[in-house]
């Protein structure tokens, strides 16, 4: 098993962390990924992606995976599990230390951080100069969502994203920060991060997401503008800006509603099979890195990640029996009574936000604005699609602290 004991808020217990896992568990996984290898259907002819997760790529990855040092990586996340929770460096006399929280969503881990985080704990360190004021660091927290990663798993239906938003305010609050900034990325972490600035308005001082997404159907005005931007985007998009694509809410996003309403049957061959895994977590990875990913034989993954980012997240999700939690927190998120209320809210918090183009999920800016009502910062990014914190470290880095700087000066 994990051996882990407890992140604790404060400073002295952080130092306990240890995570282990018995080499008979990364032995009986490496058994399962030769089993299910043999197991694999051969590929249809001429498709890459189209049928889902391509089994030749998948077969090429067991490879990588039947290589890949558990025990390597292990000792690089605890470090980090270490880094983040505990104030990273002194800060020096003309610094200003600002707390920020970073939430990750599905389908990934606090792993999304782990080149994000060195860089905001001690910019100068790594060779960036945010201009000349430079004064600012960051007193970086990145909690894993309760039944994701590390943290504990709830036992209790009904813990979704509202429920989350409200232990991320209240870990702040035991951690001492009274004001902090907070940045969301992914699927449901754009949506937790808001739904905390909701709940802790005079607590949040800067709101930062990417790729936010508002839902065509929304209201009858959303959608109309919708269906009218994807005939005459010139209408209402800017320069970069890509249409919503309707059709995608009811193709692309299938595994949404598998996981939105029967998570528990799902999990149960997900989380029983490491092939079935990889492809469930990794296809999602694909669905959002490139809008013709599908005509891609690696579905444009290695253009994107390494193979050892892509298997360390798959790694974390196994060892740590992540994903009937995750599903459940699908469920529980966008089933939640007060969803359609939360997203629909007015966002007041000064918000920053980064659109990466041909996202699977992001929402143009005429959209935006119908609920985020004071968007002091707007960015389109120049790489395609999801995950920006793994693809595209240095922009969000350079954004938070263009964003923090902005608002704190
Ligand atoms: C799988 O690996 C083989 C051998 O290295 C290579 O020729 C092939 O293009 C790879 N296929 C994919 C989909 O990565
Ligand atoms: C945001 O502003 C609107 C309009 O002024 C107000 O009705 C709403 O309560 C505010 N929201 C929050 C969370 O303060």
């Amino acid at each position: 098993m994990i051996s882990t004991s407890k992140i604790h808020a404060d400073d002295e217990k952080i130092h306990d962390f240890t995570i282990a896992v018995d080499r008979e568990r990364v032995e009986d996984l490496k058994n399962r990924v030769k089993l299910g290898k043999q197991r694999l259907q051969k590929q249809l002819e001429d498709t890459d992606f189209e049928f889902g997760f391509s089994a030749n790529y998948l077969k090429n990855l067991t490879e990588a995976w039947l290589k890949y040092d558990w025990k390597q990586h292990e000792t690089e996340i605890e470090g980090l599990l270490i880094h983040f929770v505990r104030t990273n460096y002194p800060s020096k006399n003309n610094e200003k230390k600002i707390p920020i929280l970073l939430i990750h969503g599905y389908p990934s881990s606090f792993w999304d951080f782990y080149k994000v985080i060195p860089i905001l704990a001690n910019p100068g360190r790594f060779g960036f100069d945010f201009g000349s004021k430079g004064s600012i660091v960051f007193d970086v927290v990145v909690p894993s969502i309760p039944g994701f990663g590390f943290s504990e798993k709830p036992q209790k239906k009904g813990f979704g994203f509202i429920e989350c938003a409200r232990s991320y305010a209240k870990l702040m609050s035991r951690l001492g920060h009274k004001k902090f900034f907070v940045f969301g990325s992914g699927e449901l972490g754009v949506e937790t991060a808001t739904a905390l600035t909701l709940l802790a308005p005079e607590a949040v001082q800067g709101l930062q997401v990417v790729n936010p997404w508002i839902s065509p159907f929304q209201d009858a005005q959303i959608f109309v503008k919708s269906l009218i931007s994807s005939f005459v985007p010139s209408l209402y998009l800017g320069e970069n800006e890509k249409p919503v694509r309707i059709a995608d809410y009811l193709d692309k996003f299938s595994y949404f509603w598998t996981m939105k309403s029967r998570p528990d049957s799902l999990s149960v061959a997900v989380n029983d099979s490491p092939l079935g895994l990889a492809a469930w977590l990794l296809d999602r990875f694909a669905l959002g890195v490139k809008e013709n990913f599908a005509k891609h034989p690696q579905g444009w993954l290695q253009n994107s990640f390494t193979v050892d980012e892509l298997l360390t997240e798959v790694h974390l999700y196994w060892f740590t029996e992540t994903f009937p939690h995750a599903a459940r927190f699908f469920k529980n998120s966008y089933g939640h009574p007060l969803f359609e209320v939360t997203i629909r809210a007015p966002v007041n918090t000064s918000t920053a936000i980064i659109t990466l183009p041909a996202s699977s999920i992001s929402s143009p800016r005429h959209l935006l604005d119908h609920c985020f009502r004071n968007i002091v910062r707007y960015t389109v990014g120049n790489k395609e699609g999801d995950f920006a914190p793994l693809r595209d470290h240095r922009l969000v880095a350079e954004e938070i602290f263009a964003f923090v700087e902005e608002i704190v000066g």
